[in-house]
Order: structure tokens, then C-alpha cells, then sequence
């Protein structure tokens, strides 16, 4: 297998220490669960030796863009592509799938539906397990395979299940699977039983199960892979470095993003935080998070305490992915919010269910968390947070297909519970129910001609 041990571009490795995100404590290991030894709270990498002159900015962004083009295994991955700015590890033995390298769409009718003049989208649900899970996963499992654990482990709502199975099979490791039962999507649970993980439904919500895994961490060597794990955060950071990449380093106005248990909006938040710190760019994008109303946490932690103490609720939500109560990375979240002038937002089901529809209007779909983007954004517009000539990029999370059982019940119109009276006939306008008919060309030329009369949704 081609392999690349190249880690040093112009300037100092990448040597990288842990530090608490409350004290300041430093480590160069962290315990089993990840919590800080000295005051409990969580952990992040930093590169102690980084300066704003460490790399040349100029051939960094050279040395990143040809790599596209190489046949190596660490080149081909979107997320060790950019090495420089990553632990570094031997590179011989780094577990990847080639995740990352996703695509920013346009979305013009999302954009409509916004009330802006263009919108993009960057669908990291096309990542080889189709969510954004794999570019953190590439690097945490690299580094369990480098420890020598032979189990990882999580506690999750589907997707982290499905990308740790897929790449602890593919690494070699055994996988345990902590979800809550009767709530996670079919094709995130099929996800996790092909790639052979040691599955347990518990009888408990998100939450519940993040409590068990955190005690299993303690009392048995399982590598703990929920977003907790910082080396997680500095693979989903590099989205922020492909984004930049794809928008030839034009600094977006706006970032918006699902927030669950908020190590997504953690992990850009560093990477457009890093990327200004070394030269890269010169300004930081607003970074704003918007949760499903059931679901709210943060929205509550900043609203009724400044941000000061985390809100618990009971969480929520059919956008099943961010059913979170008790987010982990809250501490984070908030200080992206802080750093970037970002707002946090909270999304009604049914504004869920009809941004969802819109986004698959373009042609594009994402799953249901994915899709409080769109929802989120048009609230931050109705505000004047956002205004219509501004470049705004959405974080498209999950693959449509990561939830048929959602779209499906959508389309036969078992959702959302409720909409308001502007929406209701919005949601009519994307409902497509299967037509049923006899194998007769007389009969399908008859459901054309109704659809050509029928007066135009766009
Ligand atoms: N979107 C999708 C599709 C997700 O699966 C998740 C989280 C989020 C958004 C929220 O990201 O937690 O970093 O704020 N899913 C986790 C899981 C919790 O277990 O798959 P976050």
C-alpha cells in the first residue's frame, strides 16, 4: 500500500499536546474517559510550537491542492491531506476510507426559500459512511490502532455508531455500539450490524447510553470515540480547510451548522480559528448553531445563563441524530459562538420537515438533522442577522439515505406533528406520494397530463 511519511511543509512538525479546556492543564496522554485528570471537564490538542510565521501560508495552500492529485493513501484523504496541521502519527498506519474531499453545492431554490441571492452547501453527508462522522473517525481510530486498543467504543445517535463500525473494521479493531432503542434511523443501525459491531440497543435515551459508555470506558480498555475525544475534533476541523480550499480562501460571512452534542460546531470553529492563527486566512466566518426546539440545550444555556452553565433537557426531536440533552461539548459550542459573533438558533419539526423538502428540491437532500441548516438560517435572515447579499455556506451532516423511514412518512403526510398555517400548504406543495397504477402507457400519460396542468411549485 502506498503510504506518505512527508509531514513537514516550510515550518515545525505538528507536535501536539493536550490541554484543559477549564484549567489549562497540560497532558501528552489522556485518561480513558478524556476528562481532565485535574478538574474533570474536557480536553483539547494544541501545537504548542505554532506562531503565526511557523508555515508559509502561500505553500501550504500549494502543497494541499497537489496533493489531490497524488496517488498516496494519506494524499487521497481529505482529512490527512492536511497532515501539517493534524497530530502527526506514522502514516503508514493511519485507518482511512479517502473521507473528506466533499462537495460544496449550489442551492439555488434553498436559496429562494431563504430569501437570499445564493446559498451554498457543503454536503459532508457524502462521506464514505455518508456523514461527516468519517473525518473525525480517520483520526481517532489512527490513533487507537497506534495506542494498540483492540476495542473502540461509543455512545450514539446513529451515525457515530456507523462510522466507527466502518472504520474499526476496517483498522482491525472491535467495535461496541451503544444506542438508544427505538431510536435511531434503519440505515444508520444496518450501517453498524454489517460492519460487524457488538451492537446494545439500551433502554435509555442518547444520554443515558453516554453515561453507561463513560463507566464501560473506566472499567474496561475500550477507546473511547465519541466527540469527547479530541483527536476526533481535529479530523472534522478540517472541513473548515476544504471549505476555504473550495472557495479559493474567500472567507464565507456565514457558517451554519446542526448542533447535538456540539462537537461539530467545536471542531470548525477551531479549524477557521487555526487557519487566522497561522496566516491563512485573515477573518473568521460567523458560526451559528441551530438545534430542533425539543431539543434546545444550548439555546437555553446561553439564553438563561449567559452561557455560564449548560441547561439539561429532555430531549425531543424526529431529527433523531441531535435527540441530545446533555451535549458534551457545550463549553466549546459557546466559545465558537463567542469567537466568531455566530447566533444559536432553534427550529420548529415542521420547519425541519420543510427545509428538508427544499434542500431535496435542489437535488441534493440530507438527512432531517442536517436540514435545521436551512430552517435555522431562514430565522436568522427573518432577524436581519443574515442579509441577502451575503455568502452563507450550510453544513449538510447526513445522506438522505441515512433516514428513508423519515422521508417516506413525510411523503405520505404522517409529518410533522404539527405546522403552522403558512407552512401547511408549503409542506403540501413538496409531498410526492407514490402513484399506484396499472402496466398501461394510457394510465401513466394520464398522471403526466394531470402534473402539466396542475399549477407550478417552483
Ligand atoms: N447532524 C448529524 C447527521 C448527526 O449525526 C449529528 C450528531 C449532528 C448533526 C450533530 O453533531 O453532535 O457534533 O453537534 N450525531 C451524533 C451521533 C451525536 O451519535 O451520530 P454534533
Amino acid at each position: 500500500m502506498p503510504t506518505s511519511t512527508e509531514t513537514k511543509v516550510g515550518g515545525t512538525p505538528s507536535l501536539a499536546r493536550l490541554r484543559c479546556i477549564q484549567c489549562d492543564a497540560e497532558f501528552d496522554r489522556a485518561a480513558q474517559d478524556f476528562r481532565c485528570s485535574a478538574c474533570g471537564d474536557l480536553l483539547e490538542l494544541f501545537y504548542p510550537a505554532w506562531t503565526a510565521s511557523s508555515y508559509s501560508p502561500a505553500t501550504l495552500k500549494h502543497t494541499w491542492q497537489k496533493r489531490k492529485l497524488s496517488r498516496e493513501l494519506a494524499d487521497q484523504s481529505g482529512v490527512w491531506r492536511f497532515r501539517e496541521l493534524l497530530p502527526s502519527l506514522d502514516y503508514s498506519r493511519i485507518v482511512t476510507l479517502r473521507e473528506g474531499n466533499t462537495p460544496l453545492y449550489e442551492l439555488p431554490r434553498c436559496a429562494h426559500a431563504a430569501g437570499l441571492d445564493t446559498l451554498l452547501g457543503k454536503h459532508q453527508g457524502m462521506n464514505p459512511t455518508g456523514s461527516f462522522k468519517d473525518t473525525g473517525m480517520t483520526v481517532a481510530i489512527s490513533v487507537a490502532r497506534q495506542e494498540s486498543f483492540s476495542w473502540v467504543g461509543c455512545a450514539s445517535t446513529g451515525n457515530t455508531s456507523a462510522s466507527m463500525a466502518a472504520y474499526g473494521a476496517h483498522g482491525g479493531l472491535r467495535s461496541l455500539v451503544l444506542i438508544p432503542q427505538g431510536q435511531t434511523a434503519w440505515g444508520k443501525l444496518s450501517q453498524a450490524l454489517d460492519f460487524g459491531a457488538v451492537t446494545c440497543q439500551l433502554r435509555t435515551d442518547f444520554d443515558g447510553c453516554m453515561r453507561v459508555l463513560t463507566e464501560v470506558v473506566r472499567r474496561y480498555p475500550v477507546y473511547l470515540l465519541n466527540s469527547l475525544n479530541p483527536y476526533r475534533i481535529e479530523g472534522q476541523k478540517t472541513a473548515a480547510f476544504e471549505l476555504m480550499e473550495q472557495l479559493d480562501w474567500q472567507v464565507p460571512d456565514h457558517v451554519v451548522v446542526p448542533g447535538g452534542n456540539l462537537g461539530n460546531c467545536s471542531a470548525l470553529g477551531k479549524g477557521f480559528l487555526e487557519l487566522r492563527k497561522l496566516g491563512l486566512i485573515a477573518k473568521l466566518p460567523k458560526i451559528s448553531v441551530i438545534q430542533a426546539e425539543g431539543a434546545n440545550a444550548l439555546l437555553r444555556t446561553i439564553r438563561e445563563t449567559g452561557g455560564k452553565r449548560l441547561v439539561s433537557v429532555q430531549a425531543e426531536t424526529q431529527a433523531t441524530a441531535i435527540r441530545i440533552g446533555n451535549p458534551v461539548s457545550w463549553k466549546k459550542a459557546v466559545r465558537v459562538l463567542e469567537a466568531t459573533g455566530g447566533r444559536c438558533e432553534q427550529v420548529s419539526e415542521a420547519g425541519i420537515a420543510l427545509a428538508k423538502a427544499e434542500i431535496g428540491a435542489d437535488g441534493v437532500g440530507c438527512e432531517p438533522a442536517s436540514a435545521v441548516t436551512l430552517a435555522g438560517l431562514k430565522k436568522l435572515v427573518g432577524h436581519g442577522f443574515v442579509s441577502r447579499n451575503e455568502r452563507v455556506v450550510l453544513v449538510l451532516t447526513g445522506h438522505l439515505l441515512k433516514d428513508p423511514d423519515y422521508t417516506i412518512r413525510f411523503h405520505r403526510g404522517a409529518l410533522p406533528p404539527d405546522s403552522d398555517q403558512r407552512e401547511a400548504p408549503l409542506l403540501a406543495g413538496h409531498r410526492h406520494s407514490p402513484v399506484e397504477l396499472e402496466a398501461d402507457a394510457d394510465a401513466v400519460l394520464r398522471v403526466l397530463e394531470a402534473v402539466e396542468k396542475a399549477p407550478s411549485r417552483s
